[in-house]
């Protein structure tokens, strides 16, 4: 039987299509847009699985009590700063604003067996000036709240999807379930994070350990509380890790590579709107955004320094997955990041349609053509997660991890 989940940060409900896909139920959600009134990404959510139990609230205004029992809470939340603000009666208390402490609260109050997070993979690195501190200070917390936690930074490309998009996925157990106890018992193997772990099965990678002694301590510990983490914590987090009991085991990984497929698969292959295509004047501002440069700048201070950077494919190559779609995709507008391709009918130079922005994340064809401006569509999927990532996560959690 499936899980019953509670998604956060929902936007247009990655989650929990990969999830329904695996035979989980998602049984209450949270969505909103922080920044405008018009609500693009809950609209969309509701349009496709109904407004019941479907809440369009800042998460802040949540009362975790109101939140239903569930067995896993997932989300995919912005990297802030997460240190610790100040501690005496009340305890530990999170910097204000960052939306860390609305996932820990809840996790708090409803103890779920099971939490699935996605980040940046930058999460591993924060702050700038206390490196590590931040992810030290999340796993901390969860190891107060009884979890053990395994995380990946996977790159979708290497599994078979069509984009180059680096993030990290926490898996959190807790200490009593079949994972949690799998983990407490397995991870001190050396070959743990190689062969045994939480992601290895779906996500496979190279087994680079032969000399190594049967059991291997961690490569760091919590210590004290998660205050003390936040004060006083500096460590390089690799893209694979575990926490068990305070301990951190954490190594390099290398992908057994599994991808294959490129933006050519994605892309629509007639009747292609006039409209993405770029207009020719503008092919000369185009190539000059993407191309490489060194620009004298001056600070407000009067200090001048040369900025630079280099070039990106111009146009994007049809043979290679698509890179991290951000945000501002959806324009005509040239601009730097943005992908332009030759068209494979034609020839002409165009950018992406909307219909395949959502091939990139994995999402049904026209997930997002809910009565949002089109633009939005774009805004979504750069949001948004590699879908089937999360069906393989979730599939993974309805196996026993001893077979
Ligand atoms: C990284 S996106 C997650 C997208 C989602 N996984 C998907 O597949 O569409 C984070 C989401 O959190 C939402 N969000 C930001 N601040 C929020 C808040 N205070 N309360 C609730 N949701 C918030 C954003 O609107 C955005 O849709």
């Amino acid at each position: 039987m499936g899980l019953e989940t509670v998604e956060l940060f929902a936007g247009v409900g990655g989650f929990r299509i990969g999830l329904e896909r695996a035979g989980h139920e998602v049984i209450w959600s949270n969505q909103w847009e922080p920044s405008i009134q018009a609500q693009h990404a809950s609209e969309c959510y509701v349009a496709h699985f109904g407004e019941e139990n479907h809440t369009n609230v800042d998460i802040k205004q949540i009362d975790e009590s109101s939140v239903p029992d569930h067995d896993l809470l997932v989300g995919g939340f912005p990297c802030q700063d997460y240190s610790v603000a100040t501690t005496g009666a009340e305890g530990i208390k999170g910097e204000k604003g960052a939306l860390w402490w609305d996932i820990e609260r809840i996790a708090r109050e409803k103890r779920p067996n099971y939490l699935l997070l996605e980040n940046v993979n930058r999460l591993l690195r924060s702050s700038t000036d206390q490196r590590g501190r931040d992810f030290g200070v999340l796993l901390h917390c969860l190891h107060d709240l009884g979890y053990t936690v395994e995380w990946r930074v996977i790159n979708a490309a290497d599994y078979g999807y069509a984009t180059k998009r680096r993030r990290v996925f926490i898996f959190a157990a807790q200490a009593n379930t079949e994972w949690g106890q799998w983990m407490t018992s397995k991870v001190e193997k050396p070959d743990y994070l190689t062969q045994r772990g939480f992601f290895v099965d779906e996500f496979p990678v190279e087994d680079v350990q032969t000399q190594l002694p049967i059991a291997h301590p961690p490569n760091t510990t919590l210590e004290g509380d998660p205050k003390e983490t936040s004060d006083e914590f500096e460590f390089d987090f690799e893209e694979a890790g575990a926490m068990v009991d305070g301990g951190i085991w954490t190594r390099e990984v290398t992908p057994v590579y599994q991808g294959g497929t490129v933006l050519r698969d994605v892309l629509e292959t007639d009747g292609v709107p006039e409209k993405y295509y770029l207009d020719e004047e503008e092919v000369e501002q185009w190539e000059y955004e993407k191309g490489a440069k060194e620009i004298e700048r001056e600070t407000d201070d009067g200090y001048t320094y040369t900025f630079k950077e280099g070039a990106i494919p111009f146009p994007d190559p049809l043979n290679e997955p698509a890179r991290t779609l951000l945000t501002s995709e959806g324009t005509t507008a040239p601009g730097r990041v943005k992908h332009v391709v030759e068209d494979p009918a034609i020839g002409q130079l165009r950018i992406l349609t909307p219909r395949e922005v959502e091939r990139i994340m994995d999402f049904p064809d026209d997930w997002t053509d809910t009565g949002m401006p089109e633009s939005w569509r774009y805004t979504c999927m750069g949001n948004a997660l590699v879908v089937g990532l999360v069906e393989q996560m979730a599939e993974q959690l309805t196996r026993d991890p001893d077979n």
